[in-house]
């Protein structure tokens, strides 16, 4: 294992460009560690297998409703064929829900070809100051193709107090040395 420290908070498209000399010229896996995904086959899984059959940029999707939008990345895309699979025509950081494109947010997985590093050596910083990779992407866009997307499984944002206790008494609740001790517990909780 390797690491790197970001050492400054100037965005998620800086942190990424951290790890520029560890990645080297090769496409590389993202994983926002506030974003926890449950599911069958691991999302990231789910995506590899989308990157290897379509050999570019691949990201996470799912549909988010009414102004919760405006936390998220939001594409503008069209459905394919394949039809959890969108062909992005562009991307916007956390836009105001009124000028939102769509109701389909960016989750915190993404498979990226290494072009995303030299992109993001020159973003400048966008949305709260921060060097935003939503940005670099949009840039990446005028010479790949990204896609994106939509993952089978349940996403918590663990980012939010409610997301982090929602993630913590579920993954609880499903554990066999401990799931049924919690849900009593639960069940009897008196306050
Ligand atoms: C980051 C990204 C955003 C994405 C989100 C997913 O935002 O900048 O595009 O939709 O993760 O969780 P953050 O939540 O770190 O502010």
């Amino acid at each position: 294992v390797s690491y790197v420290r970001q050492k400054e908070p100037l965005g998620l498209g800086h942190a990424i460009l951290c790890a520029k000399p560890l990645v080297g010229n090769q496409p590389f896996a993202v994983f926002l560690g506030d974003d926890i995904v449950d599911a069958e086959v691991p999302c990231m899984k789910q995506m590899i297998d989308v990157y290897q059959e379509l050999g570019q940029s691949v990201i996470a999707l799912q549909q988010v409703p009414g102004a919760d939008i405006s936390s998220y990345g939001v594409i503008d895309g069209e459905r394919m064929s394949e039809k959890r699979c969108w062909n992005v025509k562009d991307l916007v950081e956390k836009p105001p829900v009124d000028e939102a494109p769509s109701d389909m947010a960016v989750i915190g997985r993404y498979i990226l070809e290494p072009e995303i590093f030299e992109i993001l050596e020159t973003t400048e910083r966008g949305r709260g100051g921060e060097i935003q990779l939503t940005d670099g992407l949009k840039t990446l866009l005028e010479s790949q193709k990204i896609f994106a997307y939509e993952f089978e499984g349940k996403r918590y944002d663990t980012g939010s107090k409610l997301g982090f206790l929602q993630a913590t008494v579920e993954f609880a609740l499903k554990r066999d040395d401990l799931g049924n001790d919690f849900r009593d517990y639960l069940k009897n909780l008196q306050l």
